[in-house]
């Protein structure tokens, strides 16, 4: 005989699961909303309260674990998000132009976004060679994967430990290479269902700002590269805003749609104040691995042409080939790996007009 299971039976058991912090059952709380049940598939949101993100995990374990023991129940997910910011952040359509000042200034002189209009373009490998360039070019680096949706930087660079408190209380970031990384892969189960609402992003980040410690044995990090989530979203549209970035490295494919969204990444940042430092082409022909030839698949020169139209530096062009995503895949990144390969080039000068024009503000300023 088949078991069905209906909203009551759900709710039912999510009435025996207790928020400890407030002493009473979620349902109660009213924090259950979003039920869905399906021939045993069951879904449901789980509010919190934006600043306690990842700190509510065991309650969402514990939500799901109590629906998931109930007789006919297949897949249960239950999925933290956070509605409301805490009351001392401005809504997003209200913030006003330019980032709100930080609770407390990271120790950190400068910080760029790597973004893209669209996903899967390259970001995360583009955020990691490019702060392996800029610390090949001398500088200090910290690298954030501000990507909560997935993050991808632990894979990228074999990072699996968990971080620890420091004695100030800030996590203290792994490090390899040579960089500082902090990212929410490594906090929570890369498996959990998580689904982080805009609002909930914003804090996640601004939390890896001011609870991280990045400053390097108590000097200032020169440089905190960002791998951004992607889209133009309201949450990306308010990292920009809330965030005191220096600076934006677009990511954008050849293709013409790429670019669209590429160009609507730029008016993004544009938008909010932030110089972009320049866009960059990835995947931008193919470099064959057997007789080495290179192919244009995409056309050529759309990038540059677009650059130029919208008057930001071309940052460069750099090859689709396998060796940069067999490298990134076995967590060693072509510039740490292979620094003088012609694959590592690309990466290398881009970091260093990066490290050039972020040198040039710095004078400036
Ligand atoms: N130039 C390249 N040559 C070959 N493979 C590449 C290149 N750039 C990226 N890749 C591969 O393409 C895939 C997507 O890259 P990546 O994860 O960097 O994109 P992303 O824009 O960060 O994606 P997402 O939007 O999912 O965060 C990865 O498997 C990566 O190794
Ligand atoms: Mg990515």
């Amino acid at each position: 005989m088949l078991f069905t299971i209906s909203e009551s039976d759900v709710l039912k058991a999510l009435r025996r699961v207790q928020d400890p912090a407030r002493g009473q059952d979620i349902v109660t709380l009213g924090m259950v909303s979003g039920l869905h049940v399906a021939k045993g598939d069951v879904t449901f949101l789980l509010t919190v309260d934006s600043a306690q993100g990842v700190a509510m995990e065991p309650l969402r374990q514990a939500a799901e674990d109590a629906v998931a023991k109930l007789r006919g129940a297949r897949k249960v997910s239950a999925i933290l998000t956070a509605e409301r910011e805490p009351a001392n952040d401005a809504p997003p359509v209200a913030a006003k132009k330019g980032p709100a000042p930080l609770r407390e200034m990271p120790a950190v002189r400068q910080i760029i976004a790597v973004a893209s209009g669209k996903g899967g373009v390259g970001k995360s490998t583009v955020a990691v060679n490019l702060a392996l360039g800029l610390r090949r070019a001398g500088l200090s680096v910290g690298l954030m994967d501000a990507d909560i949706y997935g993050p991808s930087i632990p894979r990228m660079l074999n990072l699996h430990e968990k971080p620890v408190i420091g004695e100030n209380k800030k996590l203290v970031p792994l490090s390899t290479y040579g960089l500082k990384v902090m990212s929410m892969g490594l906090l929570v189960d890369e498996a959990a269902p998580m689904i982080w609402r805009g609002p909930m992003v914003q804090s996640a980040v601004r939390q890896f700002l001011e609870d991280v410690e990045w400053s390097n044995d108590g000097a200032m990090l020169d440089v905190l590269v960002v791998d951004m989530p992607p889209g133009t979203g309201d949450a990306q549209l308010t990292l920009a805003q809330k965030v005191p970035l220096s600076g934006a490295v677009i990511v954008s494919t050849p293709q013409d749609i790429a670019l669209i969204d590429a160009r609507k990444g730029l008016e993004m940042f544009r938008r909010t104040d932030v110089p972009v430092l320049g866009i960059v082409e990835n995947m931008s022909y193919f470099c064959c691995p057997h007789c080495g030839g290179r192919s244009e698949i995409f056309g050529h020169g759309g990038a540059r042409a677009e650059a130029d139209k919208l008057g930001v530096p071309f940052l460069g062009e750099i090859p689709l080939h396998a060796l940069i995503r067999t490298l990134s895949d076995a967590g060693t990144p072509v510039v740490a790996a292979r620094p003088d390969s012609a694959e590592a080039k690309p990466y290398l000068a881009m970091a260093q007009m990066v490290a050039d024009s972020l040198k040039s503000k710095a004078a400036a300023a």
